[in-house]
Order: structure tokens, then sequence, then C-alpha cells
């Protein structure tokens, strides 16, 4: 049995939750406002499950005092608007979970399973300004946003994963405004772009005079983070030498500026690739050691196509960004939604910014239709062919032949095998390969229909 606090200015979820709980065997307790349940935090409480939006006192700083308690009980956020903003700081002040409501009862037990014994205090820290750029509550988008909040603080380095314009130099960015350090730089350097000859004193600084065309000393990109956070943008792209410099770095805290001694760093050093390093590191083209190093706390970013229901939040968020001054925000139309939801996204949320961005600068109305959206999925899909892996560049256009097979035949699958001149099984099974067979490129005419 345990004791669970619950603290949210409506009485109707607070008395149903109690109730649940109850019927559980829990003891309950209840507050109608952050201050009334602050009051009644005793030491017998075990876990509180508390509201975010709440008139005076808000959720968040009730967790940040309850965090700065000597052994605070387990928080649970709950809350009917989450957004990347809030959870992210609950998750660094130290929330257990973060959820939306409403909860469900069998949701609710194995919640209250799940709680930690009390742990002690942690230390609460200053709240991190307060902009929401991170959109997206889908799933994946929401386990990213708590990983940013549990490893803001955190001086491990972080890996950032994912594919183009999935958003890791925004996440990399995240993670510096939410920590500690983002009163210091955040330094950005994307090693795919410069040079080999020339990254090392772009990254570690050098002495004048210590190579030709080095006429004045210069403080590198680790030196210009200071304490805060340095990202090391396309780590995969990186060349061995480089590596093995970058590993030493990570293991000594110590870099050694071209020509001259080496000085202690600071700096948090953030990571992000596109690439599958496990794979490159198979190839003998990434070291192992360096992986290992780098991937203490990866942080996986989905693609787009997997977490649909962030494609018309980003779509909105993008119009809102695209308004030209004086002028009303134009409106998305539902058979503009519609297009939108049945692109794939192979450039990702890169993609559908500019689809957005080029939309709002070509439609003179005030309503986006289907015809302003262009995707040119065909384009997109060709355009991101992985160069040096003929098997998934074989499977990429594989996918595309397919979904244009599909979508010029309304759905019909035994017409689309016709038309790709394979049978209907091997189209069946590469329709399953590819994730093809839930969704429906064309719902009026029903696309994965079976059309026996
Ligand atoms: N969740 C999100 N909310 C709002 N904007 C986003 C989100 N994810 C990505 N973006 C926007 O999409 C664009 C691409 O993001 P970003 O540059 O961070 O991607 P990336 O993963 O670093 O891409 P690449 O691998 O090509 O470098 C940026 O304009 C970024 O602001
Ligand atoms: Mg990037």
């Amino acid at each position: 049995m345990a004791n669970v606090l619950i603290i949210d200015d409506d009485a109707a979820l607070r008395d149903g939750l109690a109730e649940a709980l109850t019927d559980l065997g829990h003891h309950t307790e209840t507050a109608p406002s952050g201050r009334t349940g602050l009051a009644a935090l005793t030491d017998e409480i075990d876990a509180v499950l508390l509201d975010i939006n709440m008139p005076g006192m808000d959720g968040i700083e009730v967790l940040r005092r309850i965090r700065s308690r000597e052994a605070p009980p387990a928080v649970v956020i709950l809350t009917a608007f989450a957004s990347a903003e809030n959870t992210i700081e609950a998750m660094r002040l130290g929330a257990f979970d973060h959820l939306t409501k409403p909860i469900g009862r069998d949701e609710l037990k194995v919640l209250i399973e799940r709680l930690p014994a009390r742990r002690s205090a942690a230390a609460a820290a200053t709240r991190a300004s307060a902009f929401d750029t991170l959109i997206g509550s889908s799933e994946g988008m929401r386990r990213v946003q708590k990983q940013i909040g549990l490893a803001a603080d955190s001086p491990s380095t972080v890996l950032i994963l994912g594919e183009t314009g999935t958003g890791k130099e925004l996440v990399a960015r995240a993670l510096h405004v939410h920590s500690a350090r983002k009163d210091s730089p955040f330094i950005a350097v994307n090693c795919a772009a410069i040079p080999e000859d020339l990254l090392e004193s772009e990254l570690f600084g050098h002495v004048k005079g210590s190579f030709t065309g080095a006429t004045s000393d210069r403080s590198g990109a680790f030196r210009d983070a200071e304490n805060g956070t340095l990202f090391l943008d396309e780590i995969g792209d990186m060349k061995l030498a480089m590596q093995a410099k970058i590993l030493r770095v990570l293991q000594e805290r110590m870099i050694t500026p071209v020509g001259g001694k080496p000085i202690r760093t600071a700096a948090r050093v953030v990571a992000a690739t596109h690439r599958d390093l496990a794979k490159l590191v198979a190839q003998g083209e990434f070291r192992e050691d360096l992986y290992y190093r780098l991937n203490v706390v990866p942080v996986a970013i989905p693609p787009l196509r997997e977490r649909p229901n962030d494609i018309v939040p980003l779509a909105e968020h993008f119009l809102a960004q695209s308004v030209a001054p004086g002028q009303p925000m134009k409106q998305l139309g539902a058979a503009a939604i519609e297009k939108l939801k049945r692109c794939s996204w192979p450039g990702n949320v890169r993609q559908l910014r500019n689809v957005i961005e080029r939309a709002c600068v070509l439609t003179r109305s005030h309503l986006i239709e289907a015809e302003d959206i262009e995707t040119s999925e065909q384009d997109h899909a060709s355009r991101a062919l992985p160069e040096n892996d003929l098997p998934a560049a074989i499977a990429k256009l594989e996918e595309a032949m397919i979904r244009k097979a599909l979508h010029a035949c309304g759905g019909n699958r035994t017409e689309a095998a016709r038309r790709l001149n394979i049978n209907r099984q091997l189209l069946y099974t590469k329709m399953q390969r590819y994730g093809l067979s839930e969704t429906s490129e064309n719902p009026t005419t029903g696309v994965g229909k079976d059309d026996e």
C-alpha cells in the first residue's frame, strides 16, 4: 500500500484519481492547489500525483519545492497539456514520470507498481529559459524530451542519432538550454564540412606560427565553448586520426592546441550523426572505443514517418513562423492536411518545413490547399539515396516505386503488381517489409484494401 498525495485544481479529476487509487488498495490525500499540497506533504507520503496547470503556484514550481526537500517522494506529473518545455523541465527537475491525462485505472496500477522506493534529495536547479521549440507530442518525441531532461545536467557525452532533418541540432541546443551550462556558450562544429587538415586547429586552436598560415593565435572550439556545450555534428564523418584525438579529450579532459601545450577543457561534448556508427565500426571506419565512449547516453530521434501525429503540429508551427508582418497566419485546408499526413517525409522535419515555407510564399489566399503542398515524394526519395550502400539504395528505390504504383492504381494491389511486373505475393511481402500494408496512400480509394 502506498500513501499518495494528489494535487490538482480540478475537483472531478482529483476525486476520480483518489477513488481509483483507493480501489487499488492505496491511501490517498488530496489538495486543490500547489500551496495546500505542499502543506499536506508529510514524511508519510510515498508519491505525489501533480497537475501542472493550476492557478497560483504551478506544478513545476511545486515539483521544484518538493524536490528540494531532504528525502522527497516520487513525483509524477499528470497534465492535459504536455509540451516539450514542461516535459523536459519536469524530468530535469527530477519528476519520476510525466504523463498525459486522463490516466486509466490500469495505467495507474502499473504506475504505482513502478514507483521507486523513496529517494534522497537531488539538488534543485535553476530553470532553463522558457521557450518551446521542440515541437511534438508523439510517444517518440516525448521519449526524446524526457531523455533531454534527464541528461541535461549530467556531464556525460550525449550521442544524438537520427536521419537527416529529424532535428538533431535542435535537440543538441535543447540539451544546452535546459542545462546548468545555459549561460555559457553553445558552439557547433560540423565535422563533415571542415577539411581534415583544418579540423584539428578548428577544434583545439593553434599557436601563432605553428604552421604556414597560422598568422595569429586561435582559441578553437573547445576553448570557445568554455564551460558550455561543444556540439560535434556529423561525427560519423570524422577521420580516424581525428577520432583518436577526440577520444583522448573525452578521457583526459585535456586539449592540445596545434603547436601548443595541453590545457584543461570543461566543455560538455554532445555529438550527432545520421550515420550508422555500429556499422562504421564493423567496417573499420569508426573507432570502437570512441563509439562506446560516445554512446553512454544515446538519444535516438525517430524519423517523422514513425510519428505521424507530429506532422500537423509541426506544420502549424512552421506556418506561424512564416507569417509576414501584419498578416494573419495562413490556414491548412482539410485536403492539405491529408496530403501532409500521407507523405513519407524522407527529408523529415526539414523537408516539412521547406514544403510549408514554399506553400506560404506561393499561396496568395489565406487557405493552403492540397495542390499548394508540393511534396514530390519521388524526387526526395531519390535525392536521399544512400551513396555507399547499394542494398539500402535499392530498397529505397523499391519502396518509392511501390508507393507510386499503389497510388496510381488507387490502392489496387493486383493492378499495382501487374504494373510493377512482379507477382502479387511478392508485392505483399515487400509492402510488409516497407510498412506499406497499414498505411493508406489514398484513403478515398482505399490503398491497402484487399482487392480479391
Ligand atoms: N521537433 C521539432 N520542432 C520544431 N522544429 C524542428 C523539430 N525538429 C526539427 N525541426 C526543424 O527542422 C529543421 C532541421 O532540423 P535540424 O537541423 O536540427 O536537423 P538535423 O537532424 O540536424 O539534420 P541533418 O542531419 O541534416 O543535419 C530545423 O529548421 C529545425 O529547427
Ligand atoms: Mg544537423
